[in-house]
């Protein structure tokens, strides 16, 4: 069996995937067209080349840029189920997927509209493919905590088809302590909380989305390397970090794949798993970055392995869920 057939014949979890960022640009014409929006970009080749990112905030400013093509249930539904049908191709049998409310909300697309058209998709990919899946609200963190808290009481009527909240976009300047009260209302109506901290943000980040937030994993979390006693902590309580390495690269985290500290991350011992994040915008869907980092990093089969078990077991699927997977 060659590598890419290892890959895609291992049952994976994909934790860290923005539905935002699996717009592809055809699509994201496609529904310009529809909807009579303008574009910045003159062609599909044209978008494309303008993906040359130097950093998370110059991808960010596209990225939003692109979601304002989505304006209806059916637009978010077809972007899932593009994205879901895309996953099953690369063996991903259990997907989380994020979606940021509030880049909607602001241009007037109502919160039921965002959710009625993912879950549809979701339903179908159940039914379809037998692929679980979860949707985590994700609250950008260049906005206010104002902000974050309207757009909580915007989901209340709808908590119970959430799966739990996140925390993403511009990361420095923007810490987790910003938003601890926000996180702590969360937490009190149930929902599972993760975030993302050191991706480019300082490995204190990292300690305030664990003590501040009572996040459940990291979302990156790459630069802990920085810092012993924190990935000693991350050893030990054994907290996920969804590591995805093609947006590492493409956002100058790491100037090449063979540079990604994933296989250290790995070596001391800590849960770390393979994601896409934003497959549109970063050159590879998942199973491709496992691909990809496998051969850049020189892994084993029995740790790329360990890293598809990772993703399962950091998964929020119960265990009696879970078990015919593992
Ligand atoms: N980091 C922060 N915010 C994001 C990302 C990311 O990698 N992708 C989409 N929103
Ligand atoms: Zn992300």
């Amino acid at each position: 069996m060659n590598l890419e057939e290892f890959v895609i014949a291992l049952p994976k979890a994909e934790l860290h995937l923005h539905i935002e960022g699996t717009l592809e640009p055809e699509m994201m014409f496609e529904l310009a067209r529809r909807n009579a929006v303008p574009l910045p970009w003159d062609s599909v080749e044209a978008t494309r080349v303008a993906y040359d990112f130097s950093n998370l905030q110059s991808f960010l400013d596209l990225y939003y840029a692109g979601a304002a093509v989505l304006l209806h249930e059916q637009d978010f539904h077809d972007l899932a189920l593009a994205y879901l049908e895309r996953a099953h191709a690369d063996g991903v049998v259990h997907a989380e997927l994020f979606f940021d409310p509030q880049t909607h909300t602001l241009r007037s697309v109502p919160f039921s509209t965002v959710l009625d058209g993912l879950e549809r998709a979701c339903v179908e990919a159940q039914q379809r493919w037998g692929m679980s899946t979860r949707l985590i609200m994700s609250f950008l963190r260049h906005l206010s905590e104002e902000d974050g808290f309207a757009t909580l009481d915007e989901a209340r009527p709808h908590l119970h088809r959430l799966h739990g909240v996140g925390l993403d976009s511009s990361e420095l300047g923007h810490p987790p302590s910003k938003f601890e009260r926000l996180f702590a209302e969360c937490r009190r109506l149930g929902l599972p909380v993760v975030a993302h901290a050191g991706e480019e943000g300082p490995p204190e980040y990292i300690f305030e989305a664990l003590d501040l937030l009572q996040s459940q994993r990291i979302d990156h979390g790459v630069r802990a390397s920085e810092d012993p006693a924190l990935m000693a902590r991350l050893a030990r309580e054994q907290i996920p970090l969804t590591v995805c390495p093609f947006s590492n690269v493409r956002l100058r985290v790491f100037d090449t794949l063979a540079e990604h500290n994933l296989k250290t991350l790995l070596d001391a011992g800590l849960n770390v798993s393979i994601n896409s994040d934003d497959p549109a915008y970063f050159g590879g869907y998942v199973a491709q970055n496992y691909i990809d980092t496998a051969a850049a990093l020189s892994l084993s089969r029995a740790e790329i392995k360990r890293i598809a078990r990772n993703s399962l077991q950091a998964s929020f699927v119960s265990d009696a869920q879970r078990r015919p997977w593992l």
